[in-house]
């Protein structure tokens, strides 16, 4: 978890890393800090909390200095507090580090070092990394923090500075995302893209272990036997403005209606009416279809739910059988898992650590991965054999939205791809969906006609503690969804079920005006979830009903209907989710909660 970033040039490096650390506060927000070489010192300064303490600090005590380095923080070993924030340094303060990732043998690293006579303030894995890098050092920092890396085991992306070289800033990357941003006399390092574009577009997206020194002469990328590597200038061609908030309150709700667009992109040259579809960015063939036996949807929260969906579809259009898994249980079950398996993994961040273990698993055991991932360069990206990218545009709120509904996309463009291949579904069933799809931007654009319902909902039940929310079939995927905004934004302890497993035990929490939220958009099981809800209102339940537009005989059983536009049942998660995230969203700012910024969580999740 955790951002970093890194500067060297000739401006004041202070503004300039704020800036950049506010791009990636979505990583985390526990605390941040600086360190800014000054006179041939290194200063430092850091503190609990979000960004703007150290904005505030940083007024009253200014750092003047054209090489730096900066921090912005999840906690993981040791509370969030000044001592823990980074940058952390030597005693001497004459290195000093940022760090992203866990260094898992520091407990052992520690002990040596302190026996070699080091001292230690905080109760961090970060610490080591800069009284490693001293002990190495013998006047040449690119020697010493190769040597310490060869210590270090876990995942990181460093950015280091020293006192006797203030004219470089070396760095390094492993198993945590790194990127190089390169201008004109100057040149940056961060663990995202949108940290470094308001200064450039041109940026080098590192390996793991490439080792890159910022000096005058500009950008250096070698090896760890200091053998110059070559790389590509990666053009970045996305807008500033897609990272910004343009105009909207919360990037949250900013992203919610950038949905309608994600859509398109996402389909745009796969889905096109009366043609195959075509996915240059997978290359399995239609004889590897044909002979899966199995595919596994790995993935994590929202991912995991779009993974959902996804074994609803393919099962239903290809005909293979689907596994879906939590990424962190996944390994630990010893799946079987051979070469005729497929594993698709589902990550907006492409770096979350739990799904890259599992996609390391999969390959380890021979089985093929498809990478569903918005981020170009991503570690999942890289590692995976096939990539489909979701072109949501960078997801900056925490609460995942537009990066889930692109999900659902790639999720029916390959169930359909596989379809196709596959021959189990005709072609006049594949142009029907795909049809349908393509008129899906237009019908989430429509969804959003809900507001003011939603907006009522959620002033009647602002005061609620709990909340069920009930769905069968994708209903009851997207109820997991639903279920699970609420809760990570608004707090509200909340439960997603099969609407037809709630009387095997839960039923026994409905009691006189017991919020539930119930999903009946599916045809098929329309009746059955009535049923269901009448279960619940016979028992005092307060149900809010969503169903699609023309349903309106679940007025007679609901308290509250709020209507989706038709779509064809398989694609309706993608409608059914918006009044969900509307939901979760006017929810937290009725309560006061901070949207894009819920409490204990980060965006990017690259620690087990
Ligand atoms: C919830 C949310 C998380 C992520 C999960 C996986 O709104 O965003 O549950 O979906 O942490 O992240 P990625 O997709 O980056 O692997």
């Amino acid at each position: 978890m955790c951002g970093i970033v890194g500067y060297f040039g000739n401006r004041e490096a202070a503004p300039l890393l704020i800036e950049g650390l506010s791009k990636l506060e979505y990583r985390g927000y526990d605390s941040a800090g600086v360190a800014i070489i000054e006179n041939g010192e290194i200063e430092v300064t850091k503190c609990k909390g979000r960004l703007k303490n150290l904005e505030n600090k940083l007024e009253e005590s200014p750092i003047h200095g054209m090489v730096g380095i900066g921090h912005t923080r999840w906690a993981t070993h040791g509370q969030p507090s000044d001592v823990n924030s980074h940058p952390h340094s030597n005693k001497e303060q004459t290195i000093s580090v940022v760090h992203n990732g866990i260094i898992e043998n520091y407990i052992e690293l520690r002990e040596w070092l302190t026996s070699e006579g080091y001292e230690f303030k905080s109760q961090t894995d970060t610490e080591v990394i800069p009284n490693l890098v001293d002990y190495f050092y013998e006047g040449d920092l690119l020697k010493a923090v190769i040597k310490a890396t060869k210590k270090m085991e876990g995942s990181y992306a460093i950015g280091v500075i020293a006192k006797n070289e203030p004219d470089k800033l070396v760095a390094v990357r492993k198993d945590s995302p790194l990127i190089v941003g390169i201008g004109k006399e100057e040149s940056f390092i961060a663990s995202d893209i949108p940290a470094v574009l308001a200064q450039t577009r041109d940026v080098y997206l590192l390996e793991d272990r490439e080792f890159v020194i910022l000096t005058k002469e500009g950008v250096k990328i070698v090896d760890s036997n200091e053998n110059a590597i070559e790389k590509e200038v990666y053009k970045v061609t996305w807008d500033a403005d897609a990272a910004e908030k343009g105009g909207y309150e919360h990037f949250m709700l900013k992203e919610i209606h950038e949905q309608p667009k994600a859509i398109k992109d996402t389909m745009t040259s796969r889905i096109v009416k009366g043609q195959p579809i075509k996915l240059d960015d997978i290359t399995i063939t239609k004889e590897e279809i044909k002979k899966l036996n199995k595919v596994y949807i790995v993935a994590c929260g929202t991912a995991y739910h779009a993974g959902v969906v996804g074994k609803y579809v393919i099962e239903k259009l290809a005909r293979i059988p689907v596994e879906v898994d939590i990424a962190s249980e996944f390994k630990y079950r010893d799946p079987i898992i051979d070469e005729n398996s497929l594993m698709i993994i589902i990550s907006q961040s492409g770096e979350t650590a739990d799904t890259m273990s599992a996609l390391r698993l999969a390959k380890e055991k021979g089985a093929r991965v498809i990478a569903v991932t918005n981020v170009v360069g991503s570690t999942a990206s890289r590692e995976a054999d096939d990539v489909l990218y979701t072109w949501a545009g960078p997801e900056i709120a925490v609460a995942s939205t537009k990066a889930y509904v692109t999900q659902l996309i790639a999720m029916y463009i390959i169930a359909l791809f596989f379809a196709q291949n596959k021959e189990t579904v005709s072609n006049e069933k594949l142009e029907e969906i795909k049809e349908e799809m393509l008129a899906l931007p237009e019908k989430v654009e429509k969804a959003f006609e809900c507001k003011e319902a939603i907006e009522k909902m959620t002033a009647e039940t602002v005061n609620e503690k709990d909340m069920f929310f009930l769905g069968r079939g994708l209903d009851y995927a997207v109820a997991l969804e639903g279920s699970l905004k609420l809760k990570e934004i608004s707090y509200i302890h909340s439960e997603a079920y099969a609407a037809g497993e709630l009387k095997h035990g839960p039923i026994a929490l409905i009691e006189e005006g017991t919020v539930v939220v119930a999903l009946g958009t599916q045809e098929e099981l329309f009746d059955k979830t009535v049923s269901n809800v009448q279960e619940v209102v016979s028992r005092g339940a307060k149900v809010y009903a969503i169903a699609k537009e023309g349903h309106r005989e679940v007025e007679k059983t609901a308290n509250s209907a709020i209507y989706v536009p038709r779509v064809m049942d398989l694609l309706a998660p993608v409608v059914t989710v918006i009044p969900l995230q509307l939901f979760s969203y006017y929810m937290s700012i009725a309560k006061g909660c901070d949207v894009d910024k819920p409490r204990n969580l980060a965006k990017s999740v690259t620690v087990e």
